[in-house]
């Protein structure tokens, strides 16, 4: 190469070549308007890769000076969107490396000693959804403690538990969201399992084999906070489980967002009027001038099946490969980009939608949820939420479970047929139903009494839901 710049990525391989890339293939072949995202993890590796080889006497100290001077300025020109990205040179890397030969000359071209882009990919990637994960995992626990904070303000506030969607059980308000709680607080443990493998060094692996100098790969681990080598250089290269794994748990997460939502929505609808959520989270139409249709959460549930569909694309992208790398792995990029994108905005949003903003002023925090207590409890007193309750009581008076189920049944149907709830039927009536009914059914009968009995671990009862509220923000501390 006569230059000291590589102006084609040809130009970066050899002289074997005896014809150009034509223009479509070009297009086809290279990475570099996406995978530029990854420019910060590649001079941050780069830089650590370059400290090492000097430290083994493989370059020497005034390459290595040459080399961060060079980077130094590459990173200013990237940041102040000076430099200029090549489709010529094909992916970030070339075009990084290109850039730095025709700023400090043979340092730059010493640069690459050791090391081929295949283990600097794969090491650009790791360190890139490393800092991701730490971004996800901080979203992760503001979205559980905006839903712990509303939980706290609605213990007391009894929502109808269904199962099938029809009228179960009553439940505290708090104990619902509190769920969703458990649900994100796992995928925060998730992620913090994904990455501690993603978290491993695969630069020392080389094109595939290892290489020939006395490269010294703890050291570079070290330097870059990872907590492991990859310890084969086949599998170093073309391992990508860790991007899998990830958007495996993206995907769990967006289907726990998704399942909220879809809560959301119904709550939010005229037949339901449970909750509100503010203006800016939804849209009017343009036709129907009374909408406020839920925008936010309906678009949240359907970006769950983009994110799952990434999922299926990188799994999928593996099937087939043989060891080491193949090129098809360049096509892990975009998926993994638009599941992290899509993760985060979405979290974020839902962070302010549930606990709302700060109060510039006040710095109170307000415009989350709004809850219509009244309109939950009325709902939970529709459709004999306290039967099995009643079922418990006879149970408790000496009947076998299944003999009181049934007498409750009798009960609801006469309910049912007067058009009014359980603890609306007269005593004698209900005595009718079992001799053993006294004036205490009253207590059970009430949806306070039902959700106070639930007083077991985990249970709805609201000394249990209180319990459980300390122990999420002693977590969440
Ligand atoms: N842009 C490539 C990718 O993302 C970099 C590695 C290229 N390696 C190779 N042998 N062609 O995978």
């Amino acid at each position: 190469m006569s230059s000291n710049q590589l102006d084609k990525k040809s130009e970066a391989w050899s002289a074997l070549f005896s014809e150009p890339m034509s223009e479509l293939v070009k297009r086809y072949t290279a990475s570099v308007f996406f995978d530029k995202r990854l420019w910060l993890a590649d001079i941050t590796g780069s830089l650590a890769h370059a400290e090492m080889l000097a430290a083994q006497g493989v370059i020497t100290a005034a390459d290595r000076a040459e080399i961060e001077r060079g980077m130094a300025q590459i990173r200013s020109e990237i940041e102040a969107g000076t430099f200029e990205w090549k489709l010529d040179l094909e992916d970030v890397h070339l075009n990084i490396e290109a850039r730095l030969t025709q700023l400090v000359g043979d340092a730059g071209k010493r640069l690459h000693t050791g090391r081929s882009r295949n283990d600097q990919v794969a090491t650009d990637v790791r360190l890139w959804l490393r800092d991701e994960i730490d971004l996800i995992s901080d979203l992760l626990k503001e979205l559980q403690v905006a839903l712990v904070d509303v939980a706290e303000q609605n213990v007391d506030v009894i929502l109808p538990g269904f199962t099938h969607l029809q009228v179960a059980q009553p439940v505290s308000f708090a104990h619902h969201l509190l769920a969703y709680v458990e649900m994100f607080s796992r995928d925060a443990e998730r992620m913090g399992d994904v990455r501690r493998r993603t978290n491993r060094l695969p630069l020392g692996s080389a094109a595939l084999a290892g290489t020939t100098y006395p490269l010294d790969r703890e050291r570079v681990a070290r330097t870059l906070g990872m907590e492991g080598v990859c310890q084969n250089s086949l599998d170093g290269v073309s391992d990508r489980d860790f991007a899998i794994e990830f958007t495996a748990a993206a995907s769990l997460c967006m289907v726990h967002i998704s399942r909220f939502s879809e809560e959301l929505i119904l709550w939010m609808s005229q037949n339901f009027g449970f909750v509100k959520i503010a203006d800016r989270f939804t849209t009017g139409s343009s036709i129907m001038p009374q909408k406020k249709n839920p925008d936010v959460p309906e678009l949240a549930r359907g970006k769950t099946g983009r994110v799952v569909g990434h999922l299926m694309g990188l799994i999928t992208l593996m099937k087939g490969q043989p060891l080491a790398y193949n090129k098809d792995n360049q096509e892990d990029k975009e998926p993994l980009f638009d599941t992290v994108d899509t993760l985060k905005d979405t979290l974020r949003i839902f962070c302010e939608m549930v606990g709302g903003q700060p109060n510039p002023v006040t710095g109170q925090k307000e415009g989350g949820i709004t809850v219509n207590a009244i309109a939950m409890e009325a709902a939970a007193n529709k459709g004999y939420a306290t039967a099995t309750d009643l079922a418990d009581y006879l149970v408790k008076k000496g009947l076998p479970f299944r003999d009181a189920h049934e007498t409750v049944a009798h009960a609801v149907k006469a309910a049912t047929s007067h058009n009014c709830d359980l603890s609306e039927l007269p005593l004698s009536v209900l005595q009718g139903f079992h001799p053993s009914i006294e004036k205490d059914v009253f207590d059970v009968l009430s949806l306070r009494g039902s959700l106070n009995a639930r007083n077991t671990l985990g249970g709805t009862a609201p000394a249990q839901v209180r319990t459980q509220i300390a122990r999420h923000r002693q977590r969440l501390a």
